[in-house]
């Protein structure tokens, strides 16, 4: 169990923030089926505190969601501080910060993964947020900018000094992206070296390679992102539960989806925005290409329905 300032966690496997594909209706479904707790997409503080459109539009979430955090990056005290301040107001759970972004947009600005660069500044952002809020403070970081300096340990150890509550441990380097394998023994390092509850992530796609983060790293939790892809139902399979999902259910998911993304953004933007979830629930389909490309173009529910079905006859008739 994990204590998070006020709230128990009781299940091992949280959702990765993943712009772009964590929406409120994704988080909604992770949730009902285990995840022990979720994260909005990253948003930028300086966006917020210009009260950006599109910024203001990430902020939705619902009780179904919790335990929830909004993501934050930044790289200047008093923007991330007030960016905070105003998340805050809308009641999550915890506010966390990303200090692990690779991309060069982000760790180009100094924010995301940068900040392995400027350790000072990450923890002053630290202390600056939590000086700010009344609610707990996390950080998403990675192990080391590259092979050459691997920093995690000192970093975390900073972040801690300044009063992070939790961090979540990418086991890979700016560098490296998200391609090579995870250095699991470094973040088994980082555990040892801190006494806040520390969340590993990296590749865990299965309930054998969740035990095997687990037990090598005595983390307290992990944290799953591309393996929820199409595959929500992860979570009860790492809580646990047998997992047995049909393709139908599948389908049905995707239905379900469809509606929440509509209710939350309008059926137009949730569908259009829903494009990008749907290749992934029918991977392992036989010739699933077709439906991947009819995919890009459904536009209404009506069209989810249809797509569905269709697979749903297909899937039948291949398996007969
Ligand atoms: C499409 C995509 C978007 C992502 N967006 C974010 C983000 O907004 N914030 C963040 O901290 N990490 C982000 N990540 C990184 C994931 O949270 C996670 O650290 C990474 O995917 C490794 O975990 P996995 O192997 O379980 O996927 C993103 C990853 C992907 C694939």
């Amino acid at each position: 169990m994990v204590q998070l300032g006020k709230i128990k966690i009781e299940k091992p496997a949280v959702l990765a923030p993943m712009a772009g594909f964590t929406s409120s209706a994704f988080r909604q479904i992770c949730s009902e089926f285990g995840a022990a707790f979720t994260v909005s997409e990253m948003i930028s503080a300086k966006a917020l505190c210009f009260q950006d459109k599109k910024t203001n539009a990430l902020i939705k979430f619902c009780d179904a969601e919790r335990p929830f955090g909004f993501q934050l990056f930044g790289s200047e005290c008093d923007t991330l501080s007030e960016a905070a301040r105003i998340l805050e107001s809308y009641n999550p759970d915890f506010i966390d910060i990303n200090m692990g972004c690779p991309v060069p947009k982000i760790a180009g600005n100094g924010c995301g993964s940068h900040l392995l660069k400027t350790p000072k500044l990450a923890g002053d952002l630290v202390y600056a947020v939590k000086k700010a809020v009344n609610i707990p403070v996390t950080a998403k970081i990675r192990i080391g900018w590259d092979e050459n300096s691997l920093s995690g340990i000192d970093f975390a150890k900073r972040l801690c000094d300044n009063g992070v509550d939790l961090i979540s441990v990418h086991g890979r380097t700016r560098e490296q992206m998200y391609k090579p394998t995870v250095n699991i023994d470094y973040i088994g390092e980082i555990k040892r070296a801190v006494s806040v509850p520390i969340v590993a992530n990296g590749d865990v796609d299965s309930l054998d390679s969740m035990k095997e983060m687990l037990n090598r790293t005595g983390c307290d939790l992990v944290m799953i992102g591309r393996a929820a892809l199409g595959n929500p139902f992860i979570f009860r399979e790492l809580c646990g539960q047998k997992q047995d999902i049909s393709f139908k259910q599948k389908m049905d998911t995707v239905i379900r989806l469809a509606e929440l993304e509509s209710k939350n953004k309008g059926e137009h933007l949730g569908i259009l925005e829903l494009r990008r979830h749907l290749p992934f629930f029918f991977k392992g389909l036989r010739g699933a290409a077709e439906f991947r490309r009819r995919a890009t173009s459904v536009n209404s529910i009506d069209d989810i329905i249809l797509l569905t079905k269709e697979a749903q006859m297909h899937f039948e008739e291949e398996n007969k």
